[in-house]
């Protein structure tokens, strides 16, 4: 029986199977490009992708509207006999409608499962040199340009850290927790781009703009309006100052501090 990691090329899933396999555990990493395709908008292969499978790592991708189809495919592993599931949604996943992709999620794997935990971390570490905040810089000569305020504060936390938490809540009982995972401190994104100076990080400066403002140069990028909606309403939380506070479940998780943004910037840019 083995353990099956969605979203397994992004930038927790990769982790999460790497690490299981490490441990020398069976897993299989399963999204639209892995060698075990699975998309969570076509049905024909969840059979063959849910065999022999005991346990299920949940990425619903976000703002694409597939909350229901991941909760569809939840059910079928329900009823293939999977009983232990972990879910990662986002900081603040819980306030969210009950109808949204990733409040959906949660749920389901709530209702489904014998055995569940719901991961909602912050913004990752890794949005600087892989993910949104890079894709962002790249196209515009090293410029992030985003409609958070140059004062409000983030407490970023290290993909390694969520990944961690999930392969343990995948092998260790946490059941029925829900874990809010955090860096140890709230920085700024001026504040990054500092402790990013000097190195070949692809964000160099930092230029807070109106939500028009980043509306438009993300649908220029080609990105969804709903996809562009659910990442301004994460940027609102921030100026509002949700998205700053500091929580201990890094530590519950894993027993030790989180990683802070200053070694993740000395290591990624080593
Ligand atoms: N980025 C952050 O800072 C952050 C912070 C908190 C929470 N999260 C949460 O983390 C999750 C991933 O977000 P991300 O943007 O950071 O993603 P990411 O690392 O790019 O990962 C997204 C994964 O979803 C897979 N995927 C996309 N569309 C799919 C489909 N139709 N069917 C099956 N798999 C699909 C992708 O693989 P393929 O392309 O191979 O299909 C990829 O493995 C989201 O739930 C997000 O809310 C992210």
């Amino acid at each position: 029986m083995s353990t099956l990691v969605t979203g397994a090329t992004g930038m927790v899933g990769r982790r999460v199977l790497t690490e299981l396999e490490r441990r020398g555990l069976p897993v299989t990493g399963a999204s639209r490009t892995s060698p075990t395709r699975l998309d969570w908008t076509d049905t024909a292969n969840w059979g063959d992708v849910l065999k022999g499978v005991e346990r299920v790592f949940v990425v619903t991708p976000v703002g694409l509207g597939l909350g229901s189809r991941v909760g569809g495919f939840l059910e079928r592993a329900a009823e293939a006999g999977v009983d232990h599931a972990v879910v990662m949604s986002a900081m603040g996943t819980e306030h969210a409608p009950s109808d949204s992709d990733q409040r959906t999620a949660e749920m389901r794997v709530k209702e489904l499962f014998g055995r569940w935990t719901v991961l909602r971390p912050n913004w990752f570490h890794q949005d600087f040199t892989e993910g949104v905040f890079a894709n962002l810089a790249r196209s515009r000569n090293g410029r992030l340009e985003l409609p958070v305020r140059k004062k409000s504060g983030i407490s970023f936390v290290d993909a390694r850290d969520v990944a961690n938490a999930a392969v343990a809540a995948l092998t260790a009982d946490h059941h029925g927790r829900e874990y809010t995972l955090t860096g140890p401190q709230a920085l700024t994104f001026r504040e990054v781009v500092r402790m990013t100076k000097g190195t070949d990080s692809p964000v160099w400066r930092y230029k807070a703009i109106d939500e028009a403002g980043f509306y438009f140069r993300a649908s220029d990028r080609g990105w969804g309006e709903r996809y562009i909606d659910t990442l301004n309403e994460r940027f609102a939380a921030a100026n509002a100052g949700l998205a700053g506070s500091v929580t201990e479940d890094v530590r519950a998780a894993l027993g030790r501090d989180p990683i802070p943004m200053a070694r993740f910037v000395r290591e990624a840019t080593a």
